[in-house]
């Protein structure tokens, strides 16, 4: 990832600050994007003196089409280009379905699906314009897999295991390459609403026997964002414990 520019939606917290500091440590640019403007300035600001002035902070909000397409044209101004992208940015989302209003199902969708697709069109026109580069969409267990009460959080994530694989075919000719990473439960601050019995109920869907790390998922977005996933598009590679190998 040397010398290598990276955007990280969602690069506040939990997966999306893992991404930014293994992609730190590996030698790239990178700009953290998210809602959270406190959060995120404040470890941009540690993260760049701790990496020769590598790392900052650009408040983003993947709901709003005008925000992502100053956050690309920003980054390209101030980086040259935009090599790889982690499309991160999510919300969880529990709820028994007959009781789940629109607007709750809708605001769901709006993050974790449309928002999505915000993040990629950009990304893809300036990547379009190098003739290259690395889009990762951030799926789920829960785009492969369904649970009970989480109808709006699965329908996205299905919904960007298959938009990643269209996208992928419509972005080879062109030089880049998109994928999709599928995350088992990992200890982030996604899961701090679980009280213990939830998560050991968590824990026992994995067969490796634990929840995962964030820089485990970070290690994956590195893979497929660096030039060693150089064949590798339209897929999703889980990272999940071994959740959706099938059941002992
Ligand atoms: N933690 C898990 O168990 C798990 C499992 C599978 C998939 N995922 C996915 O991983 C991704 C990261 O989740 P996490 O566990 O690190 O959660 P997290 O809550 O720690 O981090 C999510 C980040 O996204 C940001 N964000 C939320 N809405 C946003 C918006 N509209 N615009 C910009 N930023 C926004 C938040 O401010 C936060 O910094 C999500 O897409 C999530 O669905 C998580």
């Amino acid at each position: 990832m040397q010398r290598k520019s990276v955007i990280v939606t969602g690069g506040a917290s939990g997966i999306g600050l893992a991404s930014v500091e293994r992609c730190l440590e590996e030698g790239a640019s990178v700009v953290i994007a998210d809602l959270e403007e406190s959060e995120g300035a404040s470890h941009a600001a540690a993260l760049d003196g701790k990496h020769a002035g590598r790392c900052l902070f650009k408040a983003c909000d993947v709901t709003d089409t005008a925000q992502v397409g100053r956050l690309f044209a920003e980054t390209v101004e101030e980086l040259g280009g935009v090599d790889a992208v982690f499309n991160n940015a999510g919300i969880g989302g529990i709820a028994p379905s007959d009781e789940v209003g629109d607007e709750e199902f809708l605001r769901i969708i709006d993050i974790n699906l449309n928002g999505v697709f915000r993040v990629a069109r950009a990304a893809l026109r300036v990547m379009y314009r190098q003739g290259s580069g690395s889009l990762v969409n951030c799926a789920s267990i829960l785009g492969v897999f369904g649970q009970s009460q989480a109808a709006a959080y699965t329908a996205a994530k299905g919904g960007v295991v298959n938009m990643t694989r269209s996208l992928a075919i419509e972005a080879a000719p062109k030089g880049v390459r998109v994928n999709a990473i599928g995350p088992g439960y990992i200890d982030t601050p996604l899961l701090e609403a679980l009280d213990d019995d939830m998560i050991q109920g968590l824990i026992s869907l994995h067969p490796i026997g634990r929840l995962g790390r964030p820089e485990e998922v970070a290690n994956g977005f590195l893979f497929l964002a660096s030039d060693e996933a150089s064949f590798v598009t339209g897929t999703t590679l889980m990272v999940d414990g071994g959740f959706t190998a099938g059941k002992s």
